[in-house]
């Protein structure tokens, strides 16, 4: 079986430090935070505490309740579409990983077409392996905590005994 990648907390509040340093080193002020859900939420609450805006949750996935998978990804909640929330705004969106890079394409396509002033991406993890899909060409900053090979990663909040998980982090 391949080996996982066990990440725990304390390495994830370090990673999104880390990512929103970078932000604000390149001088990118935000409007909004988008979190892709589920595996956005709680980096992108973290992300408040470095960067404090507002955050808006889109809710995507590629897989359905009984686990079958969709042939693309699905919306589970999206922004109101009425109320225009990202129109003319700064967005920065955040997502755990970038691994085929469907979701994130699909997902970025649609909060274009509400027209946002600019659209900057953070992931906490980038695998390194050839993508379905591409990011789309408005996107001029990508931010990433972490390039790494392609492993199954293990994020903490997924464990269900926390203890051992981050001990297996230190294996
Ligand atoms: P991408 O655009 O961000 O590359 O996502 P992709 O469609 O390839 O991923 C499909 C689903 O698989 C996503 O979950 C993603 O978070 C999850 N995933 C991919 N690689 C890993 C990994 O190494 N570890 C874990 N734990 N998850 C991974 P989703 O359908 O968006 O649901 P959710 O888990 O975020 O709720
Ligand atoms: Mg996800």
């Amino acid at each position: 079986m391949n080996k996982s990648y066990y990440v725990s907390y304390a390495t994830v509040h370090k990673l999104v430090k880390a990512l929103a340093q970078k932000v604000i080193d390149s001088d990118y002020e935000t409007d909004v935070i988008v979190a892709i859900g589920s595996g956005g939420f709680i980096p992108a609450r973290i992300l408040k505490t470095f960067i404090n805006r507002p955050i808006l949750a889109v809710g995507i996935s590629y897989y359905g309740i009984d686990d079958k998978p969709f042939t693309s990804p699905q919306k589970i909640q999206w922004i109101d579409e009425t109320q225009q929330k990202i129109t003319g705004k700064k967005v920065l969106l955040i997502d755990e990983v970038d691994d085929t890079r469907v979701t994130l394409n699909y997902c970025i396509n649609e909060l274009l077409k509400h027209k946002p002033k600019e659209i900057a991406v953070c992931v906490l993890h980038n695998k390194l392996k050839p993508k379905e899909a591409e990011m789309p060409k408005a996107i001029k900053r990508y931010y990433i905590g972490q390039n790494i090979d392609p492993l199954w990663i293990k994020y903490p909040w997924d464990a269900i005994d926390i203890d051992e998980h981050t001990k297996k982090e230190k294996r």
